[in-house]
């Protein structure tokens, strides 16, 4: 692509030591001229550069998530793009749902706070940093979070996994919500909801069996497809729901 686009911008990316999130830091620093604020959680970062700065975040603690944007506003007075790469569809404990009496209160509320709340949360501390960007409707700042097409409600024709299926369109309603809310109060914010393709990641790697030949992305190529549909977008598509591709996905 591309990284040429990626030009002289402040980025923060959330789960910036994942598959996806890893592969977007890596191209967005490889340009000098940009700065990245990339965070991470359990494990420990091994990409240094002059122009990346980490700092850890636990996006279900609305105090993590608050102190590492303070700690982010020491450094600049604002940010051009968020992508929030950050996701969880299996723990060492719990696999996704395949039936409804596998359902459990714990794992249900974990994929509700990582994968639905913390979004909001990311946004309420992150708005007056992204109210900063230099912008305009050719030109928005950008704020995306990396969803799932299985967050579809439409797109749904087989089932299961409950607990996943249900935090990301809960993730899709509070991203629409929040378009419309900053259409009004912070104009010329594009915010964007994401399916990235089948990854080779951990998060889907118990679930690849299935993958036809050719359809199972490397995380570079994923973070290189969604950055390029994300610098193509203007501020008259906040509150799309796109793939990797840049086609609409029905919510
Ligand atoms: N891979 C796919 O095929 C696929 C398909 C559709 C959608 N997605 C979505 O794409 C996004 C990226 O996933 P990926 O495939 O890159 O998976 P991944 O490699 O597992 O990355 C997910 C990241 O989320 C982090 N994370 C989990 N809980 C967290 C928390 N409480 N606070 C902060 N970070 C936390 C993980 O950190 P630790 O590793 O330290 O726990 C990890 O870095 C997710 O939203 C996922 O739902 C992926």
């Amino acid at each position: 692509m591309t990284t040429s686009k990626l030009t002289k911008k402040t980025y923060l990316i959330i789960g910036g030591i994942g598959g996806i999130g890893r592969a977007m830091v890596e191209q967005i620093i490889s340009n000098k001229d940009n700065k990245v604020f990339a965070t991470y959680y359990r494990n420990v970062p091994d990409i240094e550069a002059d122009n990346l700065h980490w700092l850890p975040m636990d996006v279900s603690s609305e105090e993590s998530i608050k102190q590492a944007i303070d700690e982010i506003k020491k450094h600049s007075d604002h940010i051009d793009w968020v992508v929030n790469c950050v996701g969880l569809l299996h723990t060492e404990q719990s696999q996704p749902e395949k039936a409804l009496r596998q359902i459990e209160t714990d794992f249900f509320m974990q994929n509700m706070q990582v994968n639905a709340l913390a979004g909001l949360l990311i946004a309420k501390h992150v708005k007056l940093l992204l109210a900063k960007s230099e912008r305009s409707n050719a030109h928005p700042a950008i704020f995306a979070t990396i969803s799932a097409r299985v967050g579809s409600i439409s797109d749904n024709q087989i089932g299961g996994w409950y607990s996943y299926r249900m935090s990301k369109a809960a993730l899709n309603m509070g991203m629409k919500n929040l378009s419309i809310e900053w259409g009004r109060s912070l104009k010329e914010v594009c915010i964007v909801v994401m399916q990235p393709g089948t990854v080779n990641t951990q998060l889907s790697a118990p679930f690849q069996s299935n993958v036809a030949d050719g359809h199972l992305f490397s995380p570079a190529y994923s973070a290189e497809c969604l950055l390029e549909v994300l610098s193509g977008m203007s501020a008259d598509q906040t509150g799309s729901f796109v793939d990797w591709a840049g086609e609409s996905i029905p919510w």
